[in-house]
């Protein structure tokens, strides 16, 4: 079969596995330029794994300079009479591929990361494949859904507001357009269930688990990721459903780090720059923003995909780097802000400029349109150079895979 993009909403529904090879390649390529990780853990937990923040610090890790051994958690579907299987799927492969090529262990567990069943596997792995201990653990899951383990019914987040309803366009990247949608405002049970399933409860669970089955190292330390951005979008995000769950996970954050005190250890949540991924392209009234967003900081020069974000946390925050012995680099709040650069005042300046003049029939030029439909192909699979997309594909040889 030739495999093409199926795109329905902002929702993929096919990756190219090839393509996935050339996205990890690429960003494997990024990190052993860039200026390397000193002093970098050598045993790395990432949960949430397979795509965006979790794979980029997976492979910061690997191949930016700590030299790291992995296991990786994820939830990905793969190759089936159904169809050839997620992009995170071949995301997982196609790394262990190239760290093993590299003398470096990378093991992907696929499962629930909510569940007991995928703990204990990991457990297992860490004492099998790390040799008993890891040094730090990432934890990157970005879902809608989050089993109650008591009632063995679901929470749901919602993407709303919890101020007065907001207006704003919304994109669509089957139909490469954009339409007014209304943020409905969240009722208190709508906020705590997105609490449940994207704040920092799973988080402290996880981190008391492998700490109970003493496989966190002296000096283990964790890191979540988060998001706040600028004024501008405070109703739809900071204001709203996510951004309260973000707010559970800062303070989770210090319950943790508290916690890791006896062991030497450090929490800490990392504010990051908005950027395209499977799980952001679903924040309604969003668009607008992150596509001027984009253009300023191409302009300026100081646009990062996730790859960038993740090797300048590990490099020049994260770590202390040998030359300034400062230890973690980060706010009052002791938050680790890697959207420095997005919320520099120059940048938020002029897109709020663009965004004042910004329609549904002038966005592609205003915004870099262009840009973000690119990374979205790319996180898929599709649109990179040197992949040959007429090349005829058989589903058994994407099973015989080795996962
Ligand atoms: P992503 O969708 O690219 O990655 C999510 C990962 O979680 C995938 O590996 C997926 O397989 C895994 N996952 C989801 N449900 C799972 C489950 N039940 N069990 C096991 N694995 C599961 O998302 P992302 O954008 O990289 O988000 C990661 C974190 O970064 C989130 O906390 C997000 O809020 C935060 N963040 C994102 C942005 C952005 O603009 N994308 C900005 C700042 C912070
Ligand atoms: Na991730």
């Amino acid at each position: 079969m030739i495999i093409e993009p199926v795109i329905k909403g902002v929702v993929a529904r096919s990756a190219h596995p090839y393509g996935c090879q050339q996205a990890v390649r690429k960003q494997i390529d990024y990190v052993k330029q860039a200026k390397p990780i000193e002093r970098g853990a050598k045993r790395v937990l990432v949960l949430g794994a397979s795509s965006g923040f979790g794979l980029a610090s997976r492979i910061a890790h690997t191949f930016g300079g700590a030299e790291a051994d992995t296991v990786g958690v994820s939830f990905e579907r793969g190759p089936s009479d159904q169809g050839v299987g997620s992009a995170g799927w071949y995301n997982n492969i196609f790394f262990k591929q190239e760290a093993e090529k590299a003398g470096r262990v990378a093991t992907n567990i696929v499962g629930d990361a909510f569940s007991q069943q995928v703990r204990q596997q990991v457990i297992e792995s860490v004492k099998s494949d790390l040799g008993g201990k890891v040094d730090l653990v990432v934890y990157s899951l970005a879902t809608g859904v989050r089993p109650n383990p008591e009632t063995g019914d679901m929470w749901r987040s919602v993407i709303k507001t919890t101020g007065k309803p907001v207006v704003g366009p919304t994109l669509n990247l089957e139909t490469d357009s954009l339409a007014e949608m209304t943020v409905e405002t969240a009722t208190d049970d709508e906020v705590a269930d997105t609490v449940k399933v994207m704040g920092g409860e799973d988080w402290a669970s996880w981190v008391q688990c492998l700490s109970d089955a003493g496989v966190l190292a002296h000096g283990c330390r964790t890191v979540a990721y988060s998001y706040i951005g600028p004024e501008v979008t405070y109703p739809i995000y900071h204001q709203g459903t996510l951004g309260r769950a973000k707010e559970h996970m800062h303070t989770t954050a210090e319950e943790i780090n508290t916690q890791l005190v006896a062991i030497g250890g450090q929490a800490h949540v990392a504010v990051c720059k908005a950027l395209v991924t499977k799980a952001s392209v679903f924040i309604p009234a969003f668009t607008p923003y992150i596509l001027a967003l984009f253009k300023v900081m191409k302009e300026k020069g100081t646009h990062e995909g996730c790859i960038e974000q993740m090797q300048r946390l590990f490099n020049a925050r994260f770590y202390s780097p040998k030359e300034t012995e400062q230890g973690v680099l980060t706010d009052e709040q002791r938050l680790i802000r890697m959207d420095d650069w997005e919320l520099a005042s120059d940048v938020q300046q002029q897109v709020s400029e663009i965004m004042a003049e910004m329609t549904a029939e002038n966005f592609t030029q205003l915004g870099d349109y262009k840009g973000y439909k690119q990374d979205f192909m790319e996180l898929n699979g599709f649109g990179f150079e040197g992949v040959d997309y007429q090349q005829d594909i058989t589903l058994e040889s994407l099973k015989a895979l080795q996962s």
